[in-house]
C-alpha cells in the first residue's frame, strides 16, 4: 500500500497542469460580462487589486501547503491540526458536487459541437435548448431521463477517468500538454475571426469604455474578488492537490505568479472575443450591444448559437467555439475529480487505479442520475449558486482564518517558500492573506446572505431551494464532518514535515 508519491515530470508540466485547472468555463462565460457589468474599462482596477492582494497570496498558500505536507487537503490540513482535517474533506466534498454538474455543461458543450455542423437549433435557439434539447421541466422534477445528454455525459466521464488512470505523469501532465496549446491555437482563431466581424468594435467600445464611478460601489468590489477566487480555483483544494506533486525543491511563487497572470491573460482575450461577436451581432440587428450582453448557460447556449447562424462561416465557428468550452472545461473537470482520486489514496492506501475505479464509479453514477433528466437544468443552476457561495467562498474563507489565526501557521509557510522560491514572499504577504483576504471574503458572505434572504435566487420555489440548494451546501459540511471523525489506522504515502507543529 505505500507506493512512493507520484511526481510531475517537468515544471512545465505542473505549471501547464495549473494553467488547465484555472482556465475554464469561467473565463470564457463568466469574466466578459462581469467586466462588463461592473465598470467596463474601470472594472480592471479592482480586478487587478483583487488578484494582486487575495488571489495570488492564496494561490501562493495553497502551493506551499501541498508541497510541504504531500498530501491531498485531508492529509495536509491533518498534519497542520488534527481537527483542520474536517476543512479538508469539507474542500473534497465540493469538488465532489461541482464535479457531477461541471461534466453536464461539457456533454452539453459536446452535443453543440454536432448542432453547430447544421445550424440544428433552427430560429429559436432558446426553445431548442431548454425544450427540444434538454426537455427541460419544473425545478426539482426528475420524470424521465434525457438520452441526448446521458449519452455525452456518459462519453465524458469516461475521457475524464481514461485521463486520471495513467495518473499524474502520464495521464493529467500528458493531457494539459496537449490541451493547453490546441487550446490557444483555437481560440487565437476565434478571436482573430471575431475582432474582424463588422461591428466588433462596437463590442470591444461596449466592454472597456470605463465607468469611473462604479468604483465607488461595493458591489462592483465583491464581484471583482469574486470573479478571481472562482477564476482561479482557489479555496477549495485544487491547488493543494497538484502541488503535493512537486519535488522539495521546485520554485513555488514564481510558478503562481505565472499561473496566475495565464489565467487572467486567458479571461481579457475571451472578453476581447465574446464582445467582437456581441457587437457584431447588435450592428446586424440594429439594436444595443447591451441588449445582447449575458453570461454563463445563456450566453453559450443561446445567444452564440444565435449568432452563429447568422453568420458568414457560422458552421465552422460553432465548432471552434464548441470544441473550446470542451477543452477549456476537460482540463479543469480533471483537476476537481484528481482532488477526490488522491484523497481516496492518500487515506486508504489504495492503488491508484483502484482510486479512480471507486471515484469514478460513483461520480458517474450520481452526474448521470441527478442531471441528465427533465429537471437537470434546474438542479445544475441551484447547486451551482450555492455550492459556489456557500461551499467554496465559505470554505476559502474557514481555511485562511484557521491556517492564518488559529493555527498561525503563515510565518512558517512563508519560510518554506522562501527557501525555494524566485520571488521572496515578504511582510506583504501575511498582511494580505491574514487581513486583506479574510476581510474581503466574509464581507462577501455577508453581501451574499443578505441577497439570498431578500428575494428567492431565480425565483426558484422555496421547498426546491431548501434541498438543492441549502442542503446541497450543507451536506457537504455533513459529509466533511463524518469523514473527518474515522479514525486512519492506514493510509498511502502522505506526510511531510510533522515534527515543527
Ligand atoms: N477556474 C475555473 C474557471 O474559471 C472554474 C472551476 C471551477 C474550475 C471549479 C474547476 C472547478 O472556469
Ligand atoms: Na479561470
Amino acid at each position: 500500500s505505500n507506493q512512493p508519491r507520484e511526481r510531475w515530470g517537468t515544471r512545465a508540466g505542473f505549471l501547464l497542469a495549473a494553467i488547465g485547472s484555472a482556465v475554464g468555463l469561467g473565463n470564457i462565460w463568466r469574466f466578459p460580462y462581469i467586466a462588463y457589468d461592473n465598470g467596463g474599462g474601470a472594472f480592471l482596477v479592482p480586478y487587478l487589486l483583487a488578484l494582486l492582494t487575495a488571489g495570488l497570496p492564496l494561490l501562493i498558500m495553497e502551493y506551499v501547503v501541498g508541497r510541504r505536507y504531500r498530501s491531498s487537503p485531508p492529509g495536509a490540513y491533518r498534519q497542520l491540526s488534527r481537527p483542520a482535517e474536517v476543512i479538508g474533506w469539507w474542500q473534497v466534498a465540493i469538488c465532489f458536487v461541482i464535479a457531477a454538474y461541471y461534466a453536464v455543461i461539457l456533454a452539453w458543450a459536446v452535443r453543440y459541437v454536432g448542432f453547430s455542423v447544421n445550424e440544428s437549433w433552427g430560429d429559436d435557439p432558446n426553445a431548442f435548448f431548454a425544450g427540444d434539447f434538454l426537455k427541460a421541466g419544473e425545478p426539482g422534477t426528475f420524470s424521465k431521463f434525457v438520452p441526448g445528454v446521458m449519452w455525452p455525459l456518459l462519453g465524458v466521464w469516461l475521457v475524464t477517468l481514461v485521463i486520471l488512470w495513467f495518473g499524474v505523469r502520464r495521464g493529467i501532465e500528458w493531457a494539459n500538454r496537449v490541451f493547453i496549446p490546441t487550446l490557444l491555437v483555437f481560440f487565437g482563431i476565434l478571436v482573430v475571426r471575431a475582432i474582424t466581424l463588422d461591428g466588433a468594435s462596437e463590442g470591444l467600445n461596449a466592454l472597456f469604455k470605463p465607468d469611473w464611478d462604479a468604483l465607488t460601489e461595493g458591489s462592483v468590489w465583491v464581484a471583482a474578488y469574486g470573479q478571481i477566487f472562482f477564476s482561479l480555483s482557489i479555496g477549495f483544494g485544487i491547488m493543494i492537490t497538484y502541488a503535493s506533486y512537486l519535488g522539495r525543491k521546485s520554485d513555488l511563487t514564481g510558478s503562481a505568479l505565472v499561473a496566475g497572470f495565464a489565467n487572467s491573460s486567458f479571461e481579457i482575450l475571451a472578453g476581447i472575443g465574446v464582445f467582437s461577436v456581441l457587437g457584431f451581432m447588435a450592428a446586424e440587428q440594429g439594436i444595443g450591444v447591451n441588449d445582447l450582453a449575458t453570461s454563463g448557460v445563456g450566453l453559450a447556449f443561446v445567444a452564440f448559437p444565435q449568432i452563429i447562424s447568422s453568420m458568414p462561416g457560422g458552421a465552422f465557428f460553432g465548432v471552434m467555439f464548441f470544441l473550446s468550452l470542451v477543452i477549456a472545461g476537460l482540463t479543469s473537470l480533471v483537476s476537481i475529480v484528481q482532488v477526490q482520486v488522491a484523497a481516496v489514496e492518500d487515506r486508504t492506501g489504495l492503488s491508484r487505479k483502484a482510486a479512480v475505479l471507486s471515484v469514478g464509479v460513483v461520480l458517474t453514477a450520481v452526474s448521470t442520475l441527478a442531471f441528465s433528466t427533465d429537471g437537470g437544468l434546474t438542479l445544475l443552476d441551484a447547486s451551482d449558486h450555492f455550492i459556489n457561495q456557500y461551499g467554496i467562498a465559505l470554505a476559502a474563507l474557514v481555511s485562511v482564518v484557521v491556517v492564518a489565526w488559529a493555527l498561525r501557521r503563515l510565518p512558517l509557510l512563508q519560510r518554506d517558500a522562501n527557501a525555494t522560491s524566485a520571488v521572496r514572499l515578504g511582510r506583504w504577504w501575511l498582511f494580505f492573506l491574514g487581513v486583506v483576504t479574510p476581510l474581503v471574503l466574509g464581507w462577501m458572505m455577508v453581501d451574499s446572505l443578505r441577497t439570498e434572504f431578500d428575494e428567492n435566487y431565480e425565483g426558484y420555489p422555496t421547498s426546491f431551494l431548501g434541498w438543492a440548494g441549502w442542503g446541497v451546501a450543507g451536506g457537504v459540511l455533513v459529509v466533511a464532518v463524518l469523514l473527518s471523525l474515522i479514525p486512519w489506522r492506514r493510509h498511502g504515502d502522505i506526510g511531510g514535515p510533522a515534527a515543527d507543529a
